[in-house]
């Protein structure tokens, strides 16, 4: 998507071939920096402390961070090492699991010589293949705005709400939920998106208005606990949002507060979509209450806060008194009854294991070997 009237991705290959360059996503929106990775341990600093973030793109950077383990070292030693460093980075999102598999399966078998350069192409198709992905998500997805624009009088604009940051800094490029948004409003549908701001770390507020903002996308920005409002006075066509993990049932994963926007919106009759890349879902669970891990991050995202002062300075102050305890769950689960679809690269899929199982069959298949 665009900055400035410029291309460009949330992560890339340097013409040397080897280094890997992202948007330092910490600074975002008031500093646009970009941070070269240079080894696996970068890469896998750049995950843990959340310069990259977003499923998708959490996959991405740790199947290049496997290249550059094999840049450095390329024996059997220093795979599995480069394997247990990035896992254990962040435990939610299931894209992580899934990259790193695949670039273990691929490069197990090969001789050391031949692993670096493997690495590193199968890393470039990863990434590739995750803006496909998105494209297609976005191709399915744009169907449902249209719909709903081809019901409104006088070509009154399409309100989409969304939570957190499923947007192309999420991913590789195009985002999932902000796909079928991109595509509705460059073929011209009015399009309006609600950003939840998305405490504590507000992706929403600080990643999507900025993606948002930049493409030209009207956007509003509300604080979190107003989405309910919004859809009692009809101020809200459809919800959609993005996702860490869906269960072979349809339960999803995704930031915390997903799940009470979804109730919000099965109590007044909004749809509620789900945007997913295929290797968001893991068929080796069917719970997802019960059986995600949902990571607990540290206290200083909800006692402090970091913005931008009006001379310009970056400040962090405290909101909550000293010795008070806080808790800090960075995701929830939103049980499948409440997600009216799953908008994936293949179609828009009811949330339940018979449609997620014959859209999917070859992931389906590896998950039960
Ligand atoms: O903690 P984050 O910022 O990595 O959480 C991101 C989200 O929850 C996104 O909604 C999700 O990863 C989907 S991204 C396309």
């Amino acid at each position: 998507m665009k900055v400035d009237g410029r291309h460009i991705r949330s992560i890339w290959l340097e013409p040397d071939g080897a280094t890997v360059s992202a948007i330092d996503q910490r600074r975002l929106p008031h500093h646009f920096a970009v941070e070269r990775l240079t080894s696996c341990d970068a890469a896998a600093d750049a995950i843990k402390s959340m310069l990259v973030r977003g499923a998708p793109l959490i996959g991405a950077t740790a199947a290049f961070g496997m290249a550059l383990a094999m840049r450095a070292d390329p024996s059997d030693a220093a795979l599995d090492r480069a394997y247990r460093t990035l896992i254990a980075t962040r435990p939610t999102a299931i894209n992580l699991k899934w990259a790193l598999d695949e670039m273990a399966s691929l490069l197990r078998p090969l001789p050391p010589s031949d692993r670096t350069a493997a690495a590193y192409s199968r890393a470039a198709e990863i990434s590739e293949d995750d803006i496909a992905i998105n494209r297609g998500i976005g191709e399915h997805g744009i169907a449902l705005i249209k719909a709903i624009a081809a019901t409104k009088k006088h070509g009154e604009r399409v309100n989409v709400l969304t939570h957190c940051n499923a947007g192309w800094l999420a991913t590789v490029d195009w985002g999932t939920a902000t796909a079928p948004i991109y595509l509705a409003h460059d073929s011209g549908h009015a399009v309006h998106v609600w950003v939840d701001e998305t405490r504590p770390r507000n992706q929403g507020a600080s990643l999507t208005a900025w993606e948002l903002g930049h493409h030209g996308v009207p956007h509003t920005v509300i604080p979190d606990n107003t989405g309910g409002h919004l859809m009692q006075h009809g101020m809200v066509d459809l919800v959609i949002v993005g996702t860490d993990r869906v269960t072979a049932n349809g339960d999803v994963c995704n930031k915390i507060g997903t799940y009470l926007k979804a109730l919000a919106a099965h109590d007044n009759g909004v749809p509620f979509y789900v945007a997913l890349p295929s290797p968001t879902i893991d068929f080796s669970v069917a719970d997802g209450i019960a059986e995600i891990p949902i990571e607990q991050r540290g206290p200083d995202e909800v006692t402090d806060m970091t913005g931008r002062t009006a001379d310009g300075r970056i400040e962090t102050v405290r909101i909550v008194p000293d010795g008070s305890p806080v808790a800090n769950y960075g995701f929830d689960v939103t049980p499948a009854r409440l997600v009216t679809g799953l908008i994936t690269e293949r179609g828009v899929l009811k949330a339940n294991r018979a449609a997620l199982a014959a859209a999917f069959p070859e992931r389906n298949a590896t998950a039960a070997e």
